[in-house]
């Protein structure tokens, strides 16, 4: 496969944009160099050599209906005729805000949106420490919740580097950051409730609110053990602290509801992005009214320009209109397709004796190699799976026209087809002896 001109488009890339990249994850791209491309419909894209991939990367989850989406084309730009950024209230925002609530399990909730998934985690901080007036937030190990300094540690840190297995220690996932931020957090391991209890009991009347990726996409896609999501709701009520899942990537994506209507766990806040517009920037955080009226009336400060702007809204509209339109086959359908990716996936290793492992619930699921047969948080994953194969793996699912993503996880959208997947297993069933 010829990446020529990519290579060349790179060298350019080099000169102009630091790195060569608007996102530093895009410098993982598992080929020679990160890729131009033209164009993408559906599940597929196109490189500025003319080469097809199937992609399974979907702009890191937003494309949940593919690249491109006809519907989603049509109402934007019918809608943008209109304006584009009012500053000011306009009724579709009612309308998805709406077509949000009836698909959410949370009751007497409201909502406020926002641009991204990183500014949207922010409110959450900010809106749990205005509650509660505690200073700190738990997050866990593993979890990505933005690239924001108060919350961008202990994602994926080496475990050298870690702390004891009960009482982790912040480590910053970059320089430059506020080393103070650390002292608004608590970091705990993830599905362990004994370590929650402990972690807790270590700071008693400090911790505001639990942030929590209910499935944990960011790490192996790892569902929580059964009990575990019952435990943290429970431990977060008996010290007074708030709930909040972070749906950035599982909201519209896992089911109707996100992942609280797949684990039965309903908490107090959750916050959406990625998939409820079909690939335009819009989030949104969710949550009891109670807790939300304090943005409503200003005492949470929140603002921003683009928030609710009429294009994300535009998007975000056909998006869940679609989803509603179709039903429940739509989720029958995206996450059978995922399923029958990751049997495939499964059967292929299991015949090519191969560590290929996939764990996550078929819209979204990982790749990674470990003979474990359940990865069960960040710690297991970094002692037990193999990520230079991974990436050797992806490599060369590249050069077959498979894209993936550097950090495993893989997203279907509505578009993929079944002989999109059945050429993915075909195409592992190529890589694996090689690898
Ligand atoms: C769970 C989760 N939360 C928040 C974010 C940040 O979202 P954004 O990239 O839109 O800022 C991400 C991004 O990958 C995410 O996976």
């Amino acid at each position: 496969m010829n990446h020529e001109r990519s290579v060349r488009l790179f060298d350019k890339a080099k000169e102009l944009v630091a790195g060569g990249v608007s996102s530093q994850i895009r410098i993982n791209e598992p080929a020679q160099v990160p890729l131009f491309f033209t164009h993408a419909k559906g599940s597929k894209m196109w490189d500025a050599d003319g080469n097809e991939y199937i992609d399974y990367i979907q702009g890191m989850g937003p494309n949940l209906f593919g690249h491109s989406p006809d519907f989603i084309n049509k109402q934007v730009n019918e809608d943008m005729e209109k304006g584009y950024v009012f500053a000011g209230q306009f009724e579709r925002e009612l309308e998805v805000a709406e077509m949000a609530l009836s698909m959410i399990p949370m009751e007497d909730a409201t909502i406020r949106f926002a641009s991204s998934g990183t500014e949207i985690d922010q409110l959450l901080f900010r809106t749990m420490r205005g509650f509660t007036g505690r200073p700190k937030i738990l997050k866990f190990e593993g979890h990505y919740h933005g690239w924001m300094d108060s919350v961008n540690w202990s994602v994926h840190p080496p475990l050298d580097k870690a702390g004891p297995e009960d009482a982790p220690v912040p480590v910053g996932e970059s320089e430059g950051m506020d080393e103070s931020t650390a002292d608004g957090l608590v970091v705990c391991q993830w599905n362990d409730l004994e370590k929650l209890e402990k972690a807790f009991a270590d700071h008693s009347g400090e911790i505001a609110g639990v942030i929590t990726e209910p499935i944990l996409a960011n790490t192996n896609c790892i569902v929580p053990a059964p009990g575990y999501m019952e435990g943290l709701q429970r431990i977060c009520r008996e010290n007074g602290a708030l709930l909040a899942f972070d749906e950035v990537i599982t909201g519209f994506r896992v089911a109707r509801g996100g992942a609280q209507e797949i684990l039965g766990v309903i908490p107090d806040l959750a916050t959406y992005a990625k998939s409820m517009a079909g690939g335009f920037p819009i989030s949104m955080i969710v949550g009891r009214r109670d807790v939300m009226n304090l943005i409503g009336d200003g005492t949470v400060y929140h603002g921003g320009s683009f928030n609710s702007n009429v294009i994300s809204i535009a998007a975000a509209y056909a998006s869940l209109k679609h989803i509603q339109e179709r039903g429940d086959e739509f989720y029958t359908d995206l996450n059978g397709k995922g399923l029958r990716l990751m049997e495939g996936l499964r059967d292929v290793a299991k015949s090519l004796e191969s560590d290929l492992h996939v764990q996550g619930v078929g819209s979204v699921f990982a790749i990674s190699f470990t003979t474990k047969q359940e990865i069960t948080n960040w710690r297991d994953h970094a002692r037990n799976c193999d990520d230079k194969k991974y990436q050797r793996f992806a490599t060369e699912m590249l050069k077959l026209g498979i894209r993936l993503s550097s950090n495993g996880r893989i997203h279907l959208s509505s578009a993929h087809t079944d002989e999109d997947i059945d050429k993915t297993v075909a195409a592992a069933a190529t890589v694996l002896p090689t690898l």
